[in-house]
């Protein structure tokens, strides 16, 4: 029976829109009990295109709704990225009856092939939860006559100025605009131009606090994303920098760069605005793909899918700040166990049974002597993607030149390598769906995210040691629920 390949590779737990073209996560906001994930999107081809801003909704942010498309091009130009916020004290003037949401985004406007494009900022806000937009009849509220990469405004309410802030890509730096009301902004500080990597153009900023685990200090958080560099193998990618934020200037506190995902597919990602401080999670989500082969990933009538949403917080190692990421925990909900297995010693090899539509698994793994050893994910008989743990280099590998379809770029067979902390005992918590694996290591301190194109998610798992055992100390497989 052939599938219909248009069904081919779309992924159980992840978003993905019914049809055509998907970048960046957009305006990802929490209002009266719905979380909103808008989208970059070109309804008209399953290739990058002519922006417009794609909608869905979720009340567990597993399980999205696609709704009619929210924003479209104008006079102004096309919809490029940008955030929303609930403008709960009716700031903007927009909300005189009931608080709405408003979108800050990014016009862009092309100037032909001879002339740069002109990026500069817009609002667009809601009376209806997000259903219908009315554009802000003064736009675009902030431009600039010299940066051509003047783009992607993340916008929050800072509560010890009482002001809203705006942290914008404007280059290779985050420049940070304050304001009262949305419409007027005011230039307060531009960081970036001697730390962190410089491969490519910065995107899509996000700024926030967070509280670090088992301390009573909190630090800012700043996300960057970096584009494509061609002379790099890595593609698009995602630094953070940990540090502090007085209403005005974000503060760095450490000199190396700090990588956000060290797999491939994990790009323009930002988090959510307005979740409850009830709850306090700060929730991210990113687009899982690469600039360098976006466009040519093998599915038919869409592309691109979401990562997990994660939630971050932050822990102390060294006298140095990580970002730990873990699945939310509404993730929990669509699995239940397979099957558990304590303490066994593997010498050579095991295998596992694992034939599932979409499966997460856990392992807590104990070096007995072994210099590597490789867990296999035996898609079919003849699509596996390896990760192999090298205690020599300390250093989780992961393959996927035979997981697949890869012939699509040269560069996506390539090794992706995440740098260990310590090998001696090692969580893995791996997702697996039908087009992508998410390795979250040792709690969450570090992830690898990347995409694969099988002809079935799995069917069996093996692990193989190489000069010594390993003792799985625990392993959980989980399959779906129903
Ligand atoms: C990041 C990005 C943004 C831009 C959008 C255009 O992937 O390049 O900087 O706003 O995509 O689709």
């Amino acid at each position: 029976k052939s599938l219909n390949p248009e069904k081919k590779y779309r992924p159980y737990l992840h978003f993905v829109p019914k049809k055509n073209w998907m970048n960046d996560p957009n305006g990802l906001i929490y209002f009266k009990g719905e979380y909103h994930l808008f989208f970059q999107y070109n309804p008209n081809d399953s290739k990058w295109g002519p922006m417009h801003w794609g909608h869905a909704v979720s009340t567990d942010l597993i399980t999205w709704t696609e709704l009619p498309i929210a924003l479209y091009p104008d006079e102004h130009g096309t919809i490029f990225s940008g955030s929303a916020v609930v403008d709960w004290n009716n700031t903007t003037g927009f909300f005189p009856d009931e608080p709405g949401i408003v979108a800050i985004f990014t016009h862009h406007f092309d100037n032909g092939v001879d002339n740069p494009p002109k990026q500069s900022q817009s609002l667009a806000y809601s009376h209806d939860n997000g259903r219908t937009w009315i554009k802000y009849g003064d736009n675009p509220v902030l431009e600039h006559d010299r940066k051509i990469d003047f783009r992607d405004p993340k916008v929050f309410w800072h509560k010890n100025t009482d002001k809203w802030i705006m942290v914008l890509a404007t280059g290779q730096t985050v420049s940070i605009y304050s304001s009262v009301n949305l419409i007027n902004w005011h230039f307060e500080s531009e960081f970036g131009t001697d730390v962190g990597s410089h491969d490519g153009v910065w995107e899509c900023p996000d700024l926030f606090e967070l509280a670090v685990d088992n301390t009573n200090e909190s630090k800012w958080m700043l996300i960057v994303s970096i584009g494509d560099n061609l002379h790099l193998d890595q593609g698009s990618r995602t630094q953070y920098f940990i540090g502090s934020f007085d209403g005005s200037r974000f503060h760095v506190e450490h000199e190396t760069i700090k990588w956000l995902d060290y797999g491939k597919d994990n790009y323009a990602g930002v988090s959510f605005s307005d979740i409850p401080t009830t709850d306090g999670r700060r929730i991210y989500l990113g687009w899982m793909s690469n600039w360098r082969y976006a466009n040519e990933v093998p599915t038919h009538g869409w592309r691109s899918e979401m990562t997990v949403p994660r939630e971050l917080t932050l822990c102390k190692y060294d006298n140095s700040y990580y970002v730990v990421q873990q699945p939310v925990k509404e993730l929990d909900q669509y699995f239940t166990t397979r099957e558990k297995v304590i303490n066994k010693q593997v010498s050579k090899e095991v295998r596992y049974a694992f034939d599932e539509l979409y499966g997460m698994i856990t392992l807590v793994l104990e070096n007995q002597g072994a210099t590597k050893y490789r867990l296999d994910i035996h898609h079919t008989e003849s699509n596996v993607t390896s990760v192999i743990i090298d205690m020599e280099e300390s250093v989780l590998t992961l393959d996927r030149s035979r997981s697949g379809v890869t012939s699509f770029s040269d560069n996506f067979s390539l090794h992706q390598k995440l740098p260990l902390l310590q090998t001696e005992q090692i969580e893995l918590n791996i997702l697996i769906d039908s087009s992508s694996i998410e390795i979250f290591v040792n709690g969450g301190e570090l992830a690898l995210t990347s995409l694969v194109y099988p002809d079935k998610t799995c069917k069996e798992i093996s692990l193989h040691t190489f000069n010594g055992d390993v003792i799985i100390k625990e392993g959980y497989f989980s399959k779906p629920i129903s």
